[in-house]
């Protein structure tokens, strides 16, 4: 007798329908027909069953606060980094706690259960650090919450944002993150991403950078994140967020990058909505994308996953949570619209972002967590297309959402 069964479960890779079982807070069998009987019993009818998606990159203590004080207008990113900084003074505990937890609540919804963070390391009482280190705990048993110590304002742009970024490992981020495009000079960035590698190795953790957020086609730090990956020798453990100016760069330039990137296993996080709305700010016409080259990263085999960066803030005043909706804009925005492009995008708010951060346990497989999102959909396609709401998420054995469709009915004869 298993706690729940998934009865006729669609799965990726599978050539015929299965069926989970679930004891306690792991899978225990999967196969055809199993003769088992669950205390609890789930028919998928053939829908698609997948494992969570991944959020990669978001920014949870700035989530659900558009509008405080006011709106941006402009949609720059001048603009939000200004009302956020009139924001930033008000911030308590409990305010970054409840909007971040409605935010996971919210994604959760959407079948997401792998969510990393940034949060901003440059605010000297680090309330929304502590606040984001203790709801990682709160939630650890339904989310497992990454967080990146973000120099949002820049490492060495102000005197105590070295110590403070070093404060914030100690203290118990996972990740160490960096700002390099946006450090006072090209050697302030520099020396900022060798000091990020730096600190990952001394407290043991991963490494995330914003990199290149920028539309200008000289703002060139992917190279050395990618240099100092490959000199280290643990790309794996790297992500490069953002990287829009890539998108700017001569072919000549960008394609001899493409080949270091290839050697370097360095991980790329793209967030396709926020950037399509936040660059080519500046541009007239034509009007730049604004986004890094993600099917060309996605050719040459580097691993690509994505994020939602912002849920209504004062940088993009949409979002769902829905991982689903980014992959969505990413096969518009990158023009990945070939059937395996599209199954591509769809591994990049899955696998692939369990990749990015890491996740040893991920996936359908016997004796890993149940962590398991039931689709209403037969397949990725399908799920892409209609912008399909999981029917349920479960996390741990334990079945923490579910949606029911909308009917649409149509009466014309
Ligand atoms: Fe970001």
């Amino acid at each position: 007798m298993s706690d729940l069964i998934l009865r006729n479960c669609r799965v990726r890779g599978e050539s015929q329908p299965v069926d989970i079982a679930i004891t306690g807070a792991f899978i225990d069998a999967i196969a055809p027909n199993l003769p088992q009987q669950g205390v609890r019993e789930i028919d998928c009818s053939g829908k698609l069953v997948t494992p969570p998606f991944v959020e990669s990159h978001i920014h949870l203590d700035s989530v659900l606060a558009a509008g405080q004080p006011r709106f941006n207008e402009s949609g720059t990113l001048f603009e939000g980094i200004q009302i956020w900084g009139e924001r930033k003074p008000s911030l308590t505990h409990e305010d970054v706690q409840q909007r971040a937890l409605a935010a996971l609540k919210l994604m959760a919804a959407h079948g997401c259960l792998y969510v990393r963070t940034h949060v901003d390391v440059t605010e000297p009482r680090l309330i929304a650090l502590d606040a984001l280190l203790e709801l990682r705990e709160q939630v650890r048993d339904w989310m497992t919450l990454q967080i990146v110590a973000f120099p949002q304002d820049g490492m060495y742009s102000r005197k105590d944002n070295e110590a403070l970024l070093e404060e914030a490992m100690r203290r118990g981020a996972d990740v160490v993150g960096g700002i390099p495009h946006y450090e006072l000079t090209r050697e302030d960035g520099v020396r900022s991403v060798q000091h990020a590698f730096d600190l990952a190795e001394r407290y043991d953790r991963l490494i995330d950078i914003h990199c290149d957020e920028v539309d200008d086609d000289q703002s060139r730090f992917v190279e050395v994140i990618v240099a100092e990956a490959i000199k280290r020798g643990h790309g794996e453990r790297v992500a490069a967020s953002h990287t829009t100016a890539f998108g700017s760069y001569n072919d000549s330039y960008a394609y001899k990058l493409l080949g270091f990137i290839r050697r370097s296993n360095v991980n790329f996080i793209a967030n396709p909505l926020i950037n399509i709305t936040l660059q080519g700010r500046m541009d007239t016409y034509p009007k730049r994308r604004g986004l890094t080259r993600i099917k060309e990263l996605w050719q040459q085999g580097a691993n690509v996953s994505l994020g939602q960066d912002c849920i209504y803030d004062p940088w993009y005043i949409f979002g769902t949570g829905s991982m689903i909706g980014v992959a969505h804009m990413t096969v518009h925005v990158s023009q990945m619209t070939g059937l395996q492009e599209i199954d591509a995008c769809f591994d990049m708010i899955s696998v692939n972002g369990a990749k990015s951060l890491q996740i040893q346990d991920y996936g359908l497989k016997v004796g890993n967590p149940a962590n398991i999102v039931v689709l209403d959909a037969p397949d990725a396609f399908s799920a892409l297309r209609y912008q399909t709401i999981p029917l349920y998420t479960i996390a741990r054995g334990r079945v923490i959402a579910s949606n029911t469709p909308a009917q649409m009915q149509v009466d014309i004869s």
